[in-house]
């Protein structure tokens, strides 16, 4: 079976892949015929998974996933949260967001945060949610050049080391997007 993936987030769409191991074939927005920014405007990850799933669906037809995440870190009131893609404002940019995340933690003792996702798909007899989370606390400094994001201050529970530093198959194995994925997966087999 083939599925849109509705994300233009170059970091995700990698790790999703390598999460699907092949199994279903990803068909891109661009390739779906969808040019445009898909609008995220709600204040919950489960809204914005869905609103990108459906329009997708909607526009083509082709069954649909969609996956909306983001860093929450409760010292911080839980921000950056659903606005993580554009903490620091537009342009979107990475580093940006992470030296505005270091800077409002600067002074703060709870440095705790968790990565969360939820993916809707759409299509397939009606909608359908997973989602997963990953536990850990933010760094003082960036490190690391892999993952995406956050990901150089991002540590997970249990691990001394960020995302950034820790190699590709740590993340794989504990990240918010691995258990998510996991269950997607299994929900797919199962059909
Ligand atoms: P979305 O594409 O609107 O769901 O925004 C997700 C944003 O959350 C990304 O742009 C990152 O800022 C952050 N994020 C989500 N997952 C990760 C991750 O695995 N590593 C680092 N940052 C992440």
């Amino acid at each position: 079976m083939d599925m849109i993936l509705a994300s233009n987030n170059a970091g995700k769409i990698k790790e999703i892949n390598e999460l699907l191991e092949g199994r279903y074939k990803i068909i891109s927005l661009k390739e779906a015929g969808i040019e445009e920014e898909i609008p995220e405007p709600f204040f919950t990850f489960e809204e914005n998974a869905l609103a990108k799933a459906k329009y997708a669906y909607d526009r083509t037809g082709i069954v649909t996933f969609a996956e909306d995440s983001g860093l929450v870190v409760p010292a911080l009131n839980g921000e950056p949260g659903v606005f993580s893609a554009r903490y620091a404002g537009e342009p979107k940019s990475d580093l940006a967001n992470t030296e505005k995340l270091l800077k409002e933690l600067e002074g703060h003792t709870d440095r705790a945060a968790y990565y969360t996702t939820i993916i809707c798909l759409a299509g397939l007899g009606g909608l359908h949610y997973f989602s997963g989370k990953c536990e850990g606390h933010i760094a003082t400094e960036m490190r690391g050049e892999g993952g995406f994001g956050y990901d150089p201050v991002f540590i997970p529970a249990g691990y001394d080391q960020t995302f950034g530093e820790l190699p590709a198959a740590v993340k794989s194995a504990v990240s918010h997007r691995a258990k998510a994925m996991k269950d997607f997966i299994a929900f797919l087999a199962q059909l």
